[in-house]
C-alpha cells in the first residue's frame, strides 16, 4: 500500500478531510508541542527571521512559529490544496502568516530568502528526501537553519504483549501512511550529504498510557485499510478498532514512538 501522504493531491477529498482532522488532533496534544518547543529552542533565531515549513499540513506547527521569539513572518507550503485551505482558515488573524500550494522537491521560491526551514513530520513520506532538502539548502541564506522532526516509526508500537493483533493495524498504517519508516536514523547522513553542518541531534519519547489519543487513528487508519485492501473482513476490522477502544476503556492501553531532530545549518 502506498504511502497517502506521499501522494496527498490524488486522495480524495473525505480522506483528506479525516487526515486534516488528525493533523490538528495532534497539533493540540501538549506533549507534541513540547517536543515542537525542544528542538526550536535549539535554532538561532537572528531578528526578524524569516521561515518556511515545508509540509505545513493544516499549519499547526506553522502557527506556533508565527508567534516565536524573534520571528517576522512564516510561510507554509503543501501540496494539498484541501490543507492549505484548512490552514488559511485556521489562521484568520494571524498577520505574519501566509501559506501556499506547492511541492517541496521543487519550489517556486527564491534562493537564500529564509532564515530557517521548518521540516515537521513530513520528510518520511516524501519518496525523493534528497530533493527537499536539496530545495531547502537552495532558499535558505547563508548561516541559516534547516530543523528536520520525524518519527521513528520502525519502532512505533501498541503491542502489550507477543503476538498482539493490533500489532498487524500498526503495520498496514505503516505501510499506507509512511514512505520510509527508517527516516529518522537517516536524517543526519542526509543532511550532511546535502552540504549542511550538523548542529543538535535529539530523541523525543512520546508515550501513550492506559488512555489512546492520537495512537487510536493509527489503529483506525491500520484496520481500515486492512480492510480496503481485501485482507479482513468488515466485522474483523470492526473488532480490531473495538479492542483499541476496549483497552482505553479498561485502562491497558499502551502506546510509544520515538521521535527524533537533526538541525543542519547552511555555511556561511
Ligand atoms: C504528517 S503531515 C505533517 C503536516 C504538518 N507538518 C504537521 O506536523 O501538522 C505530512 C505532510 O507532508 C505533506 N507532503 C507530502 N509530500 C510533500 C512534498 N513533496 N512536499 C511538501 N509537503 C509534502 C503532506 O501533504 C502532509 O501535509
Amino acid at each position: 500500500m502506498p504511502d497517502l501522504y506521499a501522494n496527498i493531491q490524488e486522495v480524495d477529498s473525505e480522506v483528506q478531510e479525516r487526515l486534516a482532522a488528525v493533523l490538528e488532533l495532534r497539533a493540540a496534544d501538549a506533549r507534541q508541542q513540547e517536543m515542537l518547543r525542544a528542538y526550536l529552542g535549539e535554532i538561532e533565531f537572528p531578528p526578524q527571521a524569516r521561515v518556511l515549513e515545508i509540509g505545513c499540513g493544516t499549519g499547526g506547527v506553522a502557527r506556533t512559529l508565527a508567534c516565536w521569539p524573534k520571528v517576522a513572518q512564516v510561510l507554509g507550503v503543501d501540496p494539498s490544496a484541501l490543507f492549505i485551505e484548512k490552514a488559511i482558515e485556521l489562521s484568520a488573524g494571524i498577520a505574519n502568516l501566509a501559506f501556499e500550494q506547492g511541492d517541496g522537491c521543487s519550489l517556486t521560491l527564491d534562493a537564500d530568502s529564509f532564515d530557517v526551514v521548518v521540516v515537521h513530520t513530513t520528510l518520511c513520506h516524501v519518496p525523493t528526501p534528497e530533493s527537499l532538502v536539496a530545495e531547502a539548502y537552495r532558499v535558505l541564506r547563508p548561516g541559516g537553519w534547516l530543523a528536520v522532526f520525524d518519527g521513528d516509526y520502525a519502532t512505533a508500537t501498541v503491542a502489550t504483549g507477543d503476538h498482539d493483533p493490533l500489532e498487524a493495524c500498526m503495520d498496514a498504517f505503516r505501510d499506507g501512511f509512511v514512505h520510509d519508516p527508517w527516516m529518522v536514523r537517516r536524517l543526519p547522513g542526509l543532511l550532511q550529504s546535502a552540504g549542511f553542518t550538523l548542529g543538535a541531534i535529539q530523541s523525543h519519547g512520546y508515550v501513550e498510557a492506559l488512555e489512546p489519543a492520537y495512537m487510536l487513528t493509527w489503529i483506525e487508519r491500520g484496520a481500515d485499510l486492512l480492510h480496503q485492501s481485501g485482507r479482513i473482513g468488515a466485522l474483523h476490522a470492526e473488532s480490531l478498532k473495538a479492542e483499541a477502544r476496549r483497552r482505553g476503556e479498561a485502562r491497558e492501553w499502551f502506546g510509544h514512538i520515538a521521535f527524533g531532530s537533526v538541525l543542519g545549518r547552511k555555511s556561511v
